[in-house]
């Protein structure tokens, strides 16, 4: 299809938006200004090295130390959301506390939830990074009351969120959104500054012969997952009888984008490395978002042990293992999981095979 005959976001929103007549649009608006913000972001990271220079001692509320970048996106996604009447408060990986909309302007019945920057480690190295946002209601006493937000206002499982999107900000710059019909893909075309629907329907392959995940870490992995990597590793004369291959970019959104393009498995379990936290991504602006895409693209994102969209968080910077991509996949990660005799065990077909071995 030509260029100019592709449908802008805008077209697409409120495309949506008429299988609902009784909607007023809020929600539209709202992730129009997201998307704006989602545009500077990428001018920003385009410039690279020439604007991204340390600030020093500055560090988020998870010790990482924070990058002018992640400032900047953070900043970029509360100006062009703050003002427009559509939210009640935000939250984000970059700030102690939720953010309640100040008082000069209107209050809304959404949540915008977000990462500014996630896998900021990569801008050093012109590497892809992203945003990722969750939207979710204002709590309607809330609304009634028009009082400030407060982090119990957040907790909601990622099963209630309205929207969920990602932009990858990469050779190309994508805008990746579901509003619970499917999930579709949008193009920045630099030259109009519009994001043109280049991908309508993306579904994630319910099989893959690809997997992600951060192998420094297994010596502190819980045996289900190490059978599952230890039998993707043993390759066609394992008992899955196939070849893997194995990627690691080290940015979620790049690697979820890359498993909703082809297919892939994506692990950061909950592990034995720190046993105070419990996995190392955040579940209401990580993983519930990228929970929602999976799902609406036919894909699974689970803990291991449940649903993630089934988790009802506890506080906002919460971390959670993180399993998602091919469903099959993910859903023999569970089985690991699930299965106590196994769990523990080597799988009972490799261990037979391997007696053909010396
Ligand atoms: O936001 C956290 C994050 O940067 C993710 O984007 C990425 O998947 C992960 O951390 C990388 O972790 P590690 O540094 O352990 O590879
Ligand atoms: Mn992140």
């Amino acid at each position: 299809m030509p260029l100019s005959r592709r449908p802008t976001l805008t077209q697409y929103l409120i495309e949506q938006r008429r299988r609902f007549p009784q909607a007023s649009g809020e929600l539209n608006a709202l992730i129009l200004d997201v998307s704006i913000a989602c545009k500077a972001i990428a001018q920003q990271v385009a410039l690279g090295s020439l604007v991204n220079l340390p600030v020093a001692g500055a560090t988020n509320v998870q010790g990482e130390v924070q990058k002018p970048l992640d400032v900047v996106s953070n900043e970029m996604l509360l100006r062009q959301n703050e003002w427009s009447g559509h939210l009640a408060g935000m939250a984000s990986e970059e700030m102690d506390e939720p953010y309640p909309i100040p008082s000069q302007y209107p209050r809304g019945k959404y949540l915008l939830v977000f990462d500014p920057l996630d896998g900021s480690s990569n801008i050093d190295v012109n590497v892809s990074v992203g945003s990722i946002f969750s939207i979710l209601r204002t709590p309607d006493e809330v609304v009634k009351s028009g009082r400030d937000v407060t982090e119990a206002d957040f907790m909601q499982p990622g099963s209630t969120q309205v929207a969920a999107g990602y932009a990858i900000y990469g050779p190309a710059t994508m805008l990746v959104l579901t509003v619970g019909y499917g999930v579709a893909g949008f193009t920045l075309d630099p030259a109009l500054g519009e994001f043109k629907l280049t991908h309508p329907d993306m579904q994630v392959s319910q099989d893959t012969n690809e997997f992600a995940i951060n192998s420094s870490n297994s010596r502190f992995w819980e045996p289900p997952v190490k059978r599952y990597v230890d039998e993707c590793l043993a390759g066609s004369n394992g008992p899955r009888g196939k070849d893997f291959n194995m990627r690691w970019i080290a940015s979620m959104v790049a690697e979820a984008h890359r498993i909703l393009m082809r297919g892939g498995v994506f692990l950061y379990p909950r592990d034995n490395k720190d046993l105070a936290r419990n996995g190392r991504l955040r579940l209401l602006y990580e993983a519930s978002p990228v929970g929602m895409i999976m799902e609406q693209a036919g894909g699974r994102c689970s803990t291991g042990r449940q649903a993630i969209l089934g988790v009802v968080p506890t506080a906002l910077h919460q971390r959670i293992g993180l399993i998602f991509g091919s469903k099959n996949e993910v859903e023999r990660i569970e089985n690991y999981h699930r299965d106590p005799a196994k769990r523990d065990a080597p799988n009972p077909l490799f261990v037979e095979r391997g007696l053909f071995r010396d």
